[in-house]
């Protein structure tokens, strides 16, 4: 009996779910480090995030994701617990350095056969993927050669993203070529919270420019490979509201908008990278002809990733966009300490609508990290999450609801893994992992996410 079929069909009261279509994807997200482990197995090679967790305090605890939720040889059991869930799709990502080990040049079979079996698997358990073709892991030999700050890692990723497309493509439809592109750009080559850990504004835009390039050379790559593909890009966006309404305050939100949303979704769109963001960097774009229509490649959907709203002050000497977000008290906050608002999603998917006239949106992530703990009983219950969840269920109900073309939503995440420069202490799984096991224990918020799947199933 699946998890669904065990449950009352009571749980979701608080979700419109009439105003989701019919063929709405219900589905769960992972990313390629986070969980597959493996990292020198099958002629996979390293990548920026092998090289970042091996830098000495780069990572809280020094972990890695040298075993991660070893998915590499686990992932029946992981499909398997989709199942359970009643999902009818799963975002996964496909390692470059697994199937190009060098970045460019030989392909390594064995890295290929690794997602050839997995999509078989998950088509054959009635689950759609959904397939990222970068999430975060550079091929270490690239950034050796300069990685996003040079044009050449455009190019190659296309290729990368051509010959994935050539061998998955009969199978899967639906592609992304970039997650996040701006943790990629601001957090890993200005910030320098995330790999490769630089803090240079000139690479940091260059990387975002040749970001935004390599995913229209990708969409072309992938659609001359795989006729039928529907290709997005996924971009995790924020409201951003001022924290007063002094005019410093003001101006600092309009940056920090520019920073996070309107720089990713600008191009993209055709309308070309901001003016006032371009002034703020004070970088000169590494422009060629025709780059800005390769940008703008047509979409046939987009992803949009949501976990909190910004509210921002303005920071005249820190970096730019020379704005910071403030804390305010009394908000709930996740285990990240992470501001809570449900209706910030409703508003970024109303935005992508009625400001950009957006593709279907799909909401590729979405999720909380709460400190779960294991009962005695062997239970996993965590109400925050699930309350989460339902808040942010029901905010994509009001937008559908509002005519927005809302077609899916993927919890952020299947299982706990590894959060990146937090190591494998923030959890943000709907399915617990025993770390030192590697037991699974599908937490109540999996339950949840299944009884309201079902619901709307049967509705
Ligand atoms: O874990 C990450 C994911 O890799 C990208 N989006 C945000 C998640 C939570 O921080």
């Amino acid at each position: 009996m699946t998890l669904s079929e065990s449950l009352p069909m009571t749980a979701p009261h608080a979700v419109d779910l009439a105003a989701l279509p019919r063929d709405f994807l219900w589905g769960t997200a992972t990313s390629a480090y986070q969980i597959e482990g493996a990292v020198d197995e099958d002629g996979r090679a390293p990548s920026i995030w092998d090289t970042f967790s091996r830098t000495p305090g780069a990572i809280d605890g020094g972990h890695t994701g040298d075993t991660a939720c070893d998915h590499y040889h686990r992932w029946p059991e992981d499909i398997a617990l989709m199942r359970e869930l009643g999902t009818n799709a799963y975002r996964l990502s496909v390692a470059w350095p697994r199937v190009v080990p060098g970045g460019d040049g030989p392909v390594n079979p064995k890295g290929l056969d690794f997602y050839d079996r997995l999509v078989d698997g998950l088509l054959a358990a009635g689950i759609q993927p959904s397939v990222t073709l970068y999430h975060w892991d550079l091929p270490q030999a690239l950034e050796d050669r300069g990685g996003w700050p040079v044009r050449d890692t455009a190019e190659h990723f296309a290729s990368y993203a051509g010959l994935v497309a050539a061998r998955l493509g009969d199978r899967v439809t639906q592609w992304a070529t970039l997650n996040e592109p701006l943790c990629s750009a601001w957090i890993g080559h200005l910030e320098g919270r995330m790999a490769p850990g630089r803090t240079d504004l000139t690479a940091a835009v260059r990387a975002s420019y040749h970001l935004l390039l390599g995913h229209g050379f990708a969409a072309r790559a992938v659609r001359a490979a795989a006729p039928g593909a529907r290709v997005g890009i996924v971009n995790n966006l924020s409201t951003v509201e001022a924290a007063t309404s002094g005019e410093a305050d003001l101006a600092a939100a309009r940056r920090m908008d520019g920073h996070v949303n309107r720089w990713w979704l600008d191009p993209v769109h055709g309308r070309g990278f901001p003016s006032d963001m371009r002034e703020v960097y004070g970088v000169d774009l590494p422009e060629q002809p025709g780059d800005l229509d390769t940008i703008a490649a047509p979409l046939d959907w987009i992803g949009l990733n949501y976990y909190f709203p910004q509210v921002v002050t303005a920071d005249p000497d820190g970096p730019a966009p020379h704005a910071r977000q403030i804390a305010r008290p009394g908000v709930p906050r996740t285990g990240m300490d992470w501001e809570v608002d449900a209706d910030g999603l409703e508003t970024l998917i109303m935005r992508l609508h009625q400001e950009y006239g957006s593709a279907p949106v799909h909401i590729t992530e979405n999720g909380s990290s709460y400190p779960d703990t294991v009962a005695p009983d062997g239970t996993v219950h965590d109400p925050e999450r699930t309350a989460y969840l339902t808040a942010h269920l029901a905010a994509c109900a009001r937008a559908a609801r509002r005519g927005a073309p809302v077609a899916g939503y993927y919890a952020w995440s299947l299982l706990d893994n590894f959060e990146w420069a937090y190591g494998y202490d923030k959890r943000f799984g709907l399915v617990h992992v025993d770390y030192a096991t590697q037991g699974r224990t599908v937490k109540s918020s999996g339950r949840h996410y299944a009884g309201i799947i079902a619901a709307h199933r049967a509705g």
